[in-house]
């Protein structure tokens, strides 16, 4: 399973992209929002993180009907080779998704949350599927069972193109968990989590003695 970084903050992405763990990042109009982000400054933003990361950069279209994100697809992709559409799992997302693709634009659908959806997405040409795992438990539902759905519905078939599970919406290690032993093929994970995902009680427990046990060796 590969990671991305779900966020639009520059300094979390130079910082995690240091660790050498991650793939590609994910953003959304919140998340752009959250750090103070303007519209004006959107498409340099992008760029600005596509410059960090190599990888996929997921920058959202906003428009409802598709010709609107149509045109803001080809807008964003053209910013930098790396950029990625995210579209919406709607009519007009997929609509929009098969014509950004028939032009070899990358797209992923966005607010997946259920099979019937990521087939569709998957038939219209999304290279990247996002089921909303976090999303979905906080309606009382079970994210993970959703996401694990949508895997092996899509592992059933075969589409024209190479179609990649994204489990979005992550909370916690435990989604992480679940998600890499599903098989799917990336989670979007916050700065956070990401960080967590490293610790260990049992780390820090072993760190500590070392450390204090080789005081102990002696010296002269
Ligand atoms: C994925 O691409 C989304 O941006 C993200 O995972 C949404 O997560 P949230 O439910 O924490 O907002």
């Amino acid at each position: 399973m590969k990671f991305f970084l779900d966020t639009a903050d520059l300094d979390q992405i130079a910082e995690a992209a240091s660790w050498g763990v991650v793939a590609g990042v994910t953003t959304n109009p919140t998340l752009y929002a959250r750090i103070g982000g303007k519209l004006a400054d959107f498409p340099a933003h992008i760029q600005r993180i596509c410059a960090l990361c190599a990888g996929p950069v997921s920058a959202e279209a906003v428009g409802t009907t598709r010709a609107d994100i149509i045109a803001e697809g080809q807008q964003l992709a053209a910013l930098a080779p790396n950029v990625v559409v995210k579209v919406p799992t709607t009519i007009e997302g997929l609509a929009a998704t098969k014509a950004l693709a028939e032009k070899n634009i990358a797209v992923n659908m966005t607010l997946c949350f259920s099979v019937p959806q990521a087939i569709m997405a998957a038939r219209a040409g999304a290279t990247y599927i996002s089921p909303f795992v976090g999303r979905f438990d906080d309606i009382s539902e079970d994210g993970l069972a959703q996401l694990e759905d949508v895997v092996v519905a899509i592992e059933n078939y075969e589409f024209d193109q190479q179609v990649n599970i994204i489990a979005a919406s992550i909370r916690s290690a435990h989604h992480v968990t679940q998600a890499a032993l599903m098989g799917a093929d990336i989670a979007t994970v916050p700065y956070d989590v990401l960080k967590k995902l490293v610790e260990h009680p049992l780390t820090d427990r072993g760190l500590a003695s070392f450390e204090a046990d080789w005081k102990k060796v002696i010296t002269a």
